[in-house]
């Protein structure tokens, strides 16, 4: 039998779930588990580049494993872990940093934005981070990494990064491609069209967890665009509110934007706008109850997280030591 290809990815439990991560990333993980063998984490190591407080980190990494889950991950299947209980990802991002380039670093968007936010905080973490997230990846020598349009940067640096290592040392890292969905790789903010959903927006947000009547609320006040028009029309360009809500739509039902259009034809944003909300409030339910249920289940969570980075481990650590080995250190 042919071997499975590998895939992997991460999300920081610096925030609840939302419906960017969902569909931009977790989506797609879950609509692959069985053609795939899967790695995913919660990427808890990177959190701390901007302070947390403890006890609420806890909680979210718990409840994130737990959506995870509840998404369709089965951890039978699936290896799920938390990052800091793998610690080969630390020590392959020490080897990794000293193979990447100061001004590599600086490039990245993700440092230029978040650094510009946390300006008394740029801390050394926030600038290598992309460094431990290469770590990440090529410790599984994954083939894909599926991750919604704004981690494109990264994954990229990470080949770089990889092909210079093998350059040097010969063929030890498999070089990745990321995995970008179709629709839903980009979700903006319901209130700022312009910006990409984050949690940083919360009116803007929809958080997987939140209640059917809170979700139905921020779709009605979801901003459409200022023209007169009133028609459902894919044009990003000109209409980025409706386009937006038109990929969610997309997304979480399957249909083409040439179906969408024909579906509201003749109908305004009034009756758009809580259509996707409803659409939405649909996918997300089953996900926020089995969470719920989960999270409830501490032994469960427990047996998984501790199996998951007992799985993790072993296969990371065929990797450090190969690296280890090719960069001449002593070995036990
Ligand atoms: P993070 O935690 O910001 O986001 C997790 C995943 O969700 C996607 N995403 C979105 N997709 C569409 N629309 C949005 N508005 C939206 N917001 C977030 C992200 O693209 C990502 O796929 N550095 C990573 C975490 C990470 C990682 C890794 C990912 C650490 N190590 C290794 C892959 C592989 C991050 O900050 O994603």
């Amino acid at each position: 039998m042919e071997e499975k290809k590998i895939m992997l990815s991460g999300i920081q439990p610096s925030g609840d779930l939302h419906l960017g991560n969902y569909l931009g990333a977790i989506k797609n993980w879950a609509d692959r588990v069985d053609a795939f063998d899967c790695y995913y984490f919660m990427a808890d190591l990177h959190t701390i580049t901007v302070r947390q407080n403890p006890a609420d980190l806890r909680r979210r990494s718990m409840q994130q494993l737990a959506a995870y889950i509840a998404c369709g991950l089965d951890p039978e299947k699936n290896t799920l872990f938390l990052q800091s209980m793998v610690p080969q990802h630390a020590q392959l991002s020490w080897v990794l940093s000293c193979y990447t380039q100061f001004g590599e670093l600086s490039r990245m968007t993700q440092f230029k934005d978040k650094s510009a936010k946390h300006k008394d905080n740029i801390n050394a973490g926030l600038f290598t981070y992309p460094v431990l997230m290469a770590a990440d990846i090529l410790l599984y020598q994954p083939h894909y990494v599926p991750v919604g349009a704004d981690q494109k940067q990264h994954v990229e640096l990470t080949r770089d990064i990889a092909q210079r290592f093998n350059s040097i040392y010969g063929d030890v890292f498999r070089i990745p491609e990321p995995y970008i969905p179709k629709a839903g790789a980009r979700i903006y903010g319901l209130t700022t069209p312009g910006d990409k959903m984050s949690k940083s927006i919360p009116e803007g947000c929809v958080f997987i967890m939140d209640d059917p009547a809170t979700i139905a609320r921020k779709f009605k006040r979801a901003v459409t665009d200022s023209d007169r028009e009133n028609c459902v029309r894919f044009d990003p360009e000109n209409k980025p509110g409706v386009a937006n809500l038109m990929s969610i739509y997309s997304s979480v039902t399957g249909k083409s934007y040439e179906e969408i259009e024909k579906e509201f034809e003749g109908q305004g944003y009034g009756v758009f706008k809580p259509a996707v909300g409803e659409a939405v409030i649909d996918t997300l339910r089953p996900i926020r109850e089995e969470t719920e249920r989960l999270i409830k289940d501490k032994a469960y969570l427990e047996q998984v997280y501790r199996e998951g980075a007992q799985k993790a481990s072993y296969i990371a650590n065929k990797t450090l030591r190969k690296v280890y080995k090719k960069v001449g250190f002593v070995q036990i």
